[in-house]
Formats: structure tokens, C-alpha cells, sequence
């Protein structure tokens, strides 16, 4: 992969607002940025302009509904925004601008391969997604993506394409506007700097990869020019592109960062998902979950107290490997397997962890509820922040292309 000199290491993820969050989310996406963010430059956003892509028509007003509620959704999960960038993608309008200058370069046919362009028109099939918009939501992507020159994207296997796709526009971005006149002498001219030993083995490393296609010959080039304190950044972008015999790194390409499915199911049993109606909401009412927690389905052998069970056939037992420790776990398996205890025995320590989870995220939840104006200048703040970053990157593309007069 291409580096692009003196970036520091940032993540951007995005999330459409299309609907409350709920402990799939929590248990999956959310936990995972909470953690990336004490690691990480952390972008996060929501991605309300790709939400328009398949909810253009009658939908509109709960997209706005839904961004704000989102947004306190994350914080409420312990997201904080003075470690990441929380911001609105249509607040940031260099997403639009990006976008548009990436779509006069990104070929249709890449676009029509992506397997989410046809799998969701099949999925949607009520909707008219046959618009321009949804056609260019993996350039969309592919902007939101590199206007922060994010080395790492965490998101689902559904979205690894897209990633894929934005690698694809970075190198073919880098290779149309990093090699101006004089790209190769001002390359050789950098090499010179490497001293005698360094530009022997910068040129040896180069047809290693390039003859030879040998990737780790790319790594070690990374290692040699970022230990080099003679180059200055943009010659060390210069030597990074020549490499791989393309040009200047403008755009950084980045790499999916693949965050694992939750396993949480859902109150019928099956993966917890919003399109099955079988989610317990971040914010739920807790008579409701208790409610619905005692209804959920067990292992079907089980029909009487007497019965013994076996926990691997029980999506209750899923939801102990996440909420409950060791110990409880062990007097499940046992007590199941025995018929020493009973479903209704089983299920009562998780609904009191569902619960007592549950309460701390409304507690935290309530605060930014009452307090809208709070929850509006960390989204202001954090717009500020992701212009001026973005901002940054499109003053070089603008260069770049030669439309910065
Ligand atoms: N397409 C993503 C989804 O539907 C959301 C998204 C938009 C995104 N832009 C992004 C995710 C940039 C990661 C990076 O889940
Ligand atoms: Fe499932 Fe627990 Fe009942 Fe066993 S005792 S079937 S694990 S709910």
C-alpha cells in the first residue's frame, strides 16, 4: 500500500442515519470505535448524504430526525468527542466537492461491479434506485474516505468494496495528477538524497516490485524513506508513488479495517437486525426488554421445567457469552444440561445486565437530550474540525488538477 509521507494515523468510518441504534450496533460497531478512538485520529461521521441515495423520496424529514437522535446515540455508547471528530458529512460540503472531481475519473464500469449496486436494487426493489446518486455512492464513499487520508476504514464485509473501490480511484488519482513534468527527474533527483547505500537498495527494491511484483518489497521501501530525515514530505511522497511506477501520493489509499459481525441476536432468535423486527433499541423501554426477554425463544427441547437443554441450540445462551461471567456461564451449562434450572432462572441475570447496561446509556442519554444546544456544538465543533482537515486535501487535489487559479 502507499503511504502518503507524515500522515498521521487516522480512521474514518461513516454511519447512514436511517433508524435508531440498537445492541447489534452497540455490541459491533460502536464498542469498536470507542476503543479506536484512544488509538487513533478518529473521523466519524454521519453519512446523511448517502442516506439520500435510497431515502430520497418521502423520507427526507426522519433523516434529520434520526441524524441528531444518532448522534446522541454514539455519545450515550461512550463515543467522546474530545478524542474524535464527530461531525455531519453535509456540513462538510469538500465531500461534494471531492466527489465531484473523483466522478470525472472513476470509469461506470468499476461502478456497476460493485456487488452492492445490484444486490441492494434486487433487496430494494420498491425503490427506484436506478439514479445517478446511487450508481456514484461508492465514489461518494470513496470522497468521504480521502479527504482525511485515512489509512484505516472500519466497517462490515459489506462495505470491504467499497474500500477496495476507493483504493482503485486513489492510485488511478495519484497516477493521472502526481506526475507532473519533470515527475521522473525530480524522483531521481530524491533518490540522490538517500545517500550511496539508500539508493542502491531504494533501486534494487523498486525492480524487485515492479519485475518482479514482489509486495514486500513496497514495505521495506516504506521502512527505508520513512527512517530518511533528508527528504523533505513531498519528496518522500514523490519516492513512495515511484515506487509502484506511479506517481505522487496526493490521495492516501486506505485499508479496510474488517470489524467483526455482532453476535448478538435478536428477540426471535435470529441475528438482531432492524429489517426483522427483533431488535432491543440502545434506548429502549425497560419493561419492554424485560417483557421480551422473558418471551425470547430457548432450545426448543425444553418444553417442560424437567426437560434438560443443551445451551449450544439456545440463542439465550449467546446473549450469556456476551453479558455474564465464567461463573454464571458455568452454572448455565450445567443447570441446562441437568434441568436444574430453568429457562426462566436462566434468563434473569442477563435481563438484570441488559438492564443495569441499558440505564447507564439513558442516564447519559438524557443529558444530552435535555441539553440540545449541547449536543449541537460538539456537531459544529466537530464540522470545523473536519473542514479544515478537509480543506488541507482538497487545496492539494485543486493544485493537483490545475484548477486553483
Ligand atoms: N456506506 C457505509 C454504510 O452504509 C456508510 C459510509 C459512508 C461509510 N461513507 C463512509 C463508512 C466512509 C466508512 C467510511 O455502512
Ligand atoms: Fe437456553 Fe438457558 Fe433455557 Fe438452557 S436454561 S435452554 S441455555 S434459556
Amino acid at each position: 500500500m502507499i503511504s502518503k509521507a507524515g500522515q498521521p494515523n487516522r480512521v474514518v468510518s461513516g454511519m447512514r442515519p436511517t433508524g435508531r441504534l440498537h445492541l447489534g450496533h452497540y455490541h459491533g460497531v460502536l464498542k469498536n470505535w470507542i476503543e479506536m478512538q484512544h488509538e487513533y485520529d478518529c473521523y466519524f461521521f454521519v453519512a446523511d448524504w448517502h442516506a439520500l441515495t435510497t431515502h430520497y423520496e418521502s423520507e427526507t424529514v426522519s433523516i434529520s430526525d434520526n441524524v441528531w437522535e444518532m448522534v446522541i446515540d454514539w455519545l450515550a455508547a461512550g463515543v467522546d468527542p474530545g478524542r474524535a471528530t464527530l461531525f455531519v458529512q453535509s456540513r462538510v460540503p469538500q465531500h461534494a466537492e471531492l466527489n465531484l472531481l473523483l466522478s470525472m475519473i472513476t470509469p461506470v464500469s468499476w461502478l456497476e461491479r460493485v456487488p452492492s449496486y445490484k444486490d441492494q436494487q434486487a433487496k430494494l426493489h420498491e425503490k427506484d434506485l436506478s439514479t445517478h446518486g446511487f450508481l456514484g455512492y461508492p465514489v461518494l464513499q470513496a470522497a468521504d474516505i480521502m479527504l482525511y487520508q485515512a489509512v484505516k476504514v472500519p466497517v462490515g464485509e459489506d462495505q470491504v468494496p467499497h474500500v477496495e473501490l476507493t483504493r482503485e480511484i486513489a492510485r488511478r488519482f495519484n497516477f493521472l495528477y502526481g506526475r507532473e513534468p519533470g515527475f521522473e527527474e525530480k524522483a531521481e533527483q530524491a533518490i540522490g538524497k538517500l545517500g550511496k547505500k539508500g539508493a542502491k537498495l531504494y533501486r534494487a527494491l523498486k525492480t524487485a516490485y515492479t519485475e518482479r511484483g514482489e509486495q514486500d518489497a513496497i514495505e521495506r521501501s516504506h521502512a527505508l524513506l520513512s527512517n530518511n530525515q533528508n527528504l523533505t514530505n513531498a519528496e518522500s511522497e514523490l519516492l513512495y508513488g515511484y515506487i509502484e511506477g506511479g506517481g505522487r501520493v496526493i490521495l492516501q489509499e486506505p485499508e479496510a479495517l474488517l470489524t467483526e459481525a455482532s453476535k448478538v441476536p435478536g428477540l426471535d432468535g435470529h441475528k438482531m437486525s432492524k429489517s426483522y423486527g427483533n431488535t432491543i433499541a440502545l434506548r429502549d423501554d425497560p419493561a419492554r426488554v424485560e417483557r421480551e426477554l422473558r418471551a425470547m425463544p430457548t432450545d426448543p427441547a425444553r418444553i417442560r421445567r424437567n426437560d434438560p437443554g443443551d445451551p449450544s441450540l439456545c440463542p439465550v445462551w449467546d446473549l450469556h457469552h456476551i453479558y455474564t461471567d465464567r461463573n454464571t456461564k458455568d452454572w448455565v451449562e450445567v443447570g441446562c444440561r441437568t434441568a436444574g434450572i430453568g429457562c426462566v432462572d436462566c434468563k434473569q441475570p442477563l435481563i438484570d445486565a441488559i438492564l443495569k447496561e441499558q440505564k447507564e446509556i439513558a442516564q447519559r442519554a438524557d443529558e444530552y437530550s435535555q441539553d440540545p444546544t449541547l449536543v449541537k456544538n460538539i456537531i459544529a465543533d466537530g464540522c470545523e474540525r473536519a473542514r479544515d482537515t478537509a480543506e488541507e486535501t482538497m487545496d492539494e487535489v485543486r493544485h493537483a488538477m490545475s484548477i486553483d487559479y
